[in-house]
């Protein structure tokens, strides 16, 4: 049932996205790396398949995630009063940095395997972008009892009677339906320690009458062979998500599709039903239900 712990063969990725957003303005020349940038040209071949064949590259869909995360996070800040935010498998995104230019007192603990979270230290240290309200902590989801599990690093970091925002970006389709929910019910039973909580995640939902889901099972397949992982599709619609997502204990969960945001947000549309989904789940003291 236990995951193995090492997962570390996942984190390139990171430097692949990380250069996905730095290329689209999203981050500054400090985020930039040169094996990010070889990643994200030597996988051009793969966007054009993906970009015939699936109606919106892959590039598509990683903006579509970003924006929409970034802009329900905001809206958690704004209208749910959360001040506190925690942001797992950060990789080298640079929402914790924006964020925290955007609301100066908003206390935002970025988490990583710890490579990667050394390295995000180091890149934001540079920056002089530290702070005891902007940290880089290791965190592995599959931890236990440890100083790097999930438990103990909100425990250190967050003040339990205010509302807490955790986010996930581009990690739990990494694994298994089977692996990653043990997570999930850990998540959401931390959470619920909170007036508030909220969890957001990227999800992409193997629709039964999708066109391309022979395309998205093959993208799926290479990815998890050069990453060594089990990348998996967790659910068959939005409405199975909602349900797995209740079950694992978050009682209010809500599935948005990019598709309604492209009038509000800077976001590329996709031909068709979107790939990606965000899944907001929320839990706590103050939430009804
Ligand atoms: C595709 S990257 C996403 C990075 C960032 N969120 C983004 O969207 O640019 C996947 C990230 O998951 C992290 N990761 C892999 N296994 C993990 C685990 N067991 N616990 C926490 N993070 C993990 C990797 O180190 C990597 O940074």
């Amino acid at each position: 049932m236990g995951h193995n712990v090492d997962t570390s063969s996942i984190s390139f990725t990171a430097l692949y996205t990380g250069h996905v957003w730095y290329a689209n303005g999203l981050s500054d020349d400090a985020f930039h790396t040169r094996r990010g940038s070889f990643f994200y040209h030597a996988l051009a071949p793969f966007e054009l398949v993906g970009k015939s064949l699936v109606g919106g590259d892959i590039k598509t869909f990683l903006l579509q995630r970003h924006h929409l995360i970034d802009h329900l996070a905001c809206k958690a800040i704004e209208e749910d009063g959360v001040t506190q935010v925690l942001e797992i498998a950060c990789g080298l995104s640079p929402r914790g940095v924006r964020l925290c230019e955007k609301y100066k007192s908003l206390k935002y603990v970025e988490a990583d395997l710890p490579d990667m979270a050394a390295r995000k230290h180091r890149l934001l240290a540079a920056e002089h972008l530290l702070s005891p309200r902007h940290q880089v902590v290791p965190l592995n989801i599959f931890s236990r009892d440890s100083v790097d599990s999930l438990e103990t690093v909100i425990d250190h970091a967050f003040d339990r009677n205010k509302p807490l925002l955790v986010i996930t970006e581009g990690l739990v389709n990494y694994f298994s339906t089977e692996s990653i929910s043990p997570f999930w019910q850990r998540l959401a039973a931390a959470l619920g320690e909170f007036p508030t909580g909220i969890y957001l995640t990227d999800n992409y939902p193997l629709l039964d009458d999708h066109p391309f889901r022979r395309t998205m099972r093959l993208l799926g397949g290479m990815l998890g062979t050069v990453s060594r992982s089990q990348v998996s599709f967790h659910f068959g619609s939005d409405q199975q998500a909602v349900e797995h997502f209740q079950a694992q204990g978050f009682a209010d969960t809500t599935v948005h599709n990019p598709r309604d945001y492209y009038d509000a947000l800077p976001i590329p549309r996709t031909r068709g039903n979107p790939f990606v989904r965000i899944i907001e789940g929320r839990v706590g003291s103050d939430t009804s239900e």
